[in-house]
C-alpha cells in the first residue's frame, strides 16, 4: 500500500463523530446540526427540469474536455462576474466534477518539479487542500488565519525560502471558516511572488457567490485582469455550482485560467477519468445561465444571517461574515467543551474549529472557534440561535 495514506488525517466530521460518542442529546429538543456546509435551500427549477429533459445523454460516454456548449456558458458567465475581457473555453476552461477532486486533482499534477515541495495552505483549511498535498508527496506548510489577523493570512511574514519551494498556493477565498475575502493588494503580492518564483495559485472561490449587499468579492481572474495578467498566468480559479446553486450533489464546477496548466491538467484528468455526465453538463449549462435563482438564494442568506445574528451578538462576539454561509465565533471555553455541552444541553451540533486546522508551533489558530454551518431554512436556524443564546446565558 501507498505508505503516504497513513499520513492522511482523520476528516473533521469523523472526529465530531468520536467525541460526541456515547453522550446523549437533550431528549426534549429535536436535533439541529450546524456542521455540514450542505445548502439546504431548493435547487433551482430550470436546471432541475433540464437535467430530467437531459436524462438520455445517459448513453454516451462524456469527454473529459466536457462540451463547447458547457465550455462557452462558463466562459460567458466568468467573464460577466469577473469583468474579463477574454477566457478562451478551448483552452481556459475545464469542467470538472464538483472542486473537492479538483482540488486534489490539480495538485497531483502540479507537485514534483522542485526538490522538497512545499503545498501552502491557510489554517485552517478545507482538508482536502491538506490530503492532496500528502498524497503528492509534497510537505504543507501553513499559515495561521487567526483572530488576531482579522482571519486573514499575512503574506508578507512568509519567507522567501517557502516561495522557493512552494509549488501549489491555495487560497480560499471567500474563506472556509472565516468567510474573509482576499484583496487585490495580497493578489498583486501574491502574483508578483508566483512569477518570481514558478508556483501556482489555485484560488478556491467556491463561496464567491454567497455574500451580502452589493459588492461580489474579487476574484482571482479578475484580480488578473486589474493587474494585466492577461493570460491568468500562474492562475487558476476553481468555481462550482454547489453552494451557488445549492446542487451539492450535481457534481459540477470548473477550472479555469492559466492555458499552459490547463494543458497538462486536461491530460491528467484524462487517466483520472472524472469526466462530467452529459445530462450534468446540460444542468449545468442552465445553472450559469441563469442568476436570478443566485440572487434570490442570497436574499434568503442575508435574512437568515440578520436574524441569528440578532438573537447571538448579545451573548457572545461574533462578526458577519464578509462573504460563505459559516459563522466562526471565537469562544472563552475550548470548542471541544463548547460542542460537547451544547450537544448535551441544547441538542445543538456545531464543528470544533480545531478540527479544521492544525497546531503548528503549539498552536491551533482554529482552537476556541467552532463553525456553524447557516443552510438549513431560517426557522431552524433561528431556534438553534436562540437555544445557543440560552446555553451561553446560563454560564
Ligand atoms: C472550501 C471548500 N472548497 C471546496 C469544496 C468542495 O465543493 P464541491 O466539491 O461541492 O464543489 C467545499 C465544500 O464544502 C469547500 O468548503
Amino acid at each position: 500500500m501507498n505508505p503516504l495514506i497513513h499520513s492522511l488525517h482523520p476528516y473533521p466530521f469523523q472526529k465530531l463523530a468520536e467525541l460526541i460518542e456515547g453522550i446523549t442529546p437533550n431528549p426534549a429538543k429535536p436535533l439541529i446540526k450546524l456542521t455540514i456546509g450542505e445548502p439546504q435551500h431548493e435547487a433551482p427549477a430550470i436546471v432541475l427540469d433540464t437535467l430530467a429533459k437531459s436524462l438520455s445523454g445517459i448513453s454516451k460516454y462524456p469527454s473529459t474536455k466536457g462540451e463547447l456548449p458547457l465550455r462557452d456558458s462558463i466562459s460567458q458567465w466568468a467573464k460577466r462576474r469577473f469583468k474579463l475581457e477574454s477566457l478562451n473555453p478551448d483552452t481556459q476552461i475545464l469542467p470538472v466534477t464538483g472542486t473537492r477532486e479538483a482540488l486534489f486533482a490539480i495538485t497531483q499534477t502540479l507537485v514534483g518539479e522542485k526538490q522538497n515541495s512545499l503545498v501552502v495552505s491557510p489554517n485552517p483549511f478545507y482538508q482536502i487542500y491538506e490530503g492532496a498535498g500528502i498524497l503528492a508527496g509534497a510537505e504543507m506548510h501553513l499559515l495561521p488565519c487567526s483572530a488576531e489577523t482579522d482571519y486573514k493570512v499575512n503574506y508578507h511574514n512568509v519567507s522567501d525560502d517557502v516561495w522557493k519551494r512552494c509549488e501549489v498556493l491555495f487560497v480560499c477565498s471567500p474563506n472556509n471558516p472565516s468567510g474573509a475575502i482576499t484583496t487585490l493588494e495580497e493578489y498583486a503580492f501574491l502574483i508578483e511572488k508566483a512569477k518570481a518564483f514558478n508556483f501556482t495559485i489555485v484560488a478556491d472561490e467556491c463561496y464567491s457567490e454567497i455574500y451580502f449587499g452589493d459588492q461580489a468579492p474579487l476574484g482571482l481572474l479578475e484580480a488578473c485582469q486589474i493587474l494585466g495578467n492577461k493570460d491568468y498566468q500562474h492562475c487558476l480559479i476553481f468555481q462550482s455550482l454547489s453552494k451557488r446553486s445549492n446542487m451539492p450533489g450535481l457534481r459540477s464546477g470548473f477550472v479555469a485560467g492559466d492555458a499552459s496548466i490547463m494543458k497538462p491538467f486536461l491530460l491528467y484528468r484524462t487517466y483520472q477519468g472524472c469526466a462530467m455526465p452529459i445530462h450534468h453538463q446540460d444542468a449545468s449549462i442552465a445553472a450559469w445561465d441563469d442568476e436570478e435563482h443566485v440572487i434570490k438564494n442570497r436574499e434568503i442568506y442575508t435574512r437568515k444571517f440578520d436574524a441569528v445574528l440578532e438573537i447571538l451578538s448579545p451573548v457572545m462576539p461574533i462578526n458577519k461574515p464578509e462573504a460563505g454561509f459559516y459563522l466562526w465565533p471565537k469562544l472563552t471555553m475550548t470548542d471541544e467543551d463548547f460542542c460537547t455541552a451544547l450537544y448535551q444541553e441544547e441538542s445543538v451540533l456545531v464543528l470544533p474549529g480545531s478540527y479544521l486546522g492544525r497546531e503548528v508551533e503549539g498552536i491551533n489558530p482554529g482552537s476556541h472557534h467552532v463553525r456553524m454551518a447557516l443552510v438549513a431554512e431560517e426557522s431552524e436556524c433561528v431556534e438553534a440561535a436562540k437555544r445557543i443564546r440560552d446555553f451561553l446565558n446560563r454560564r
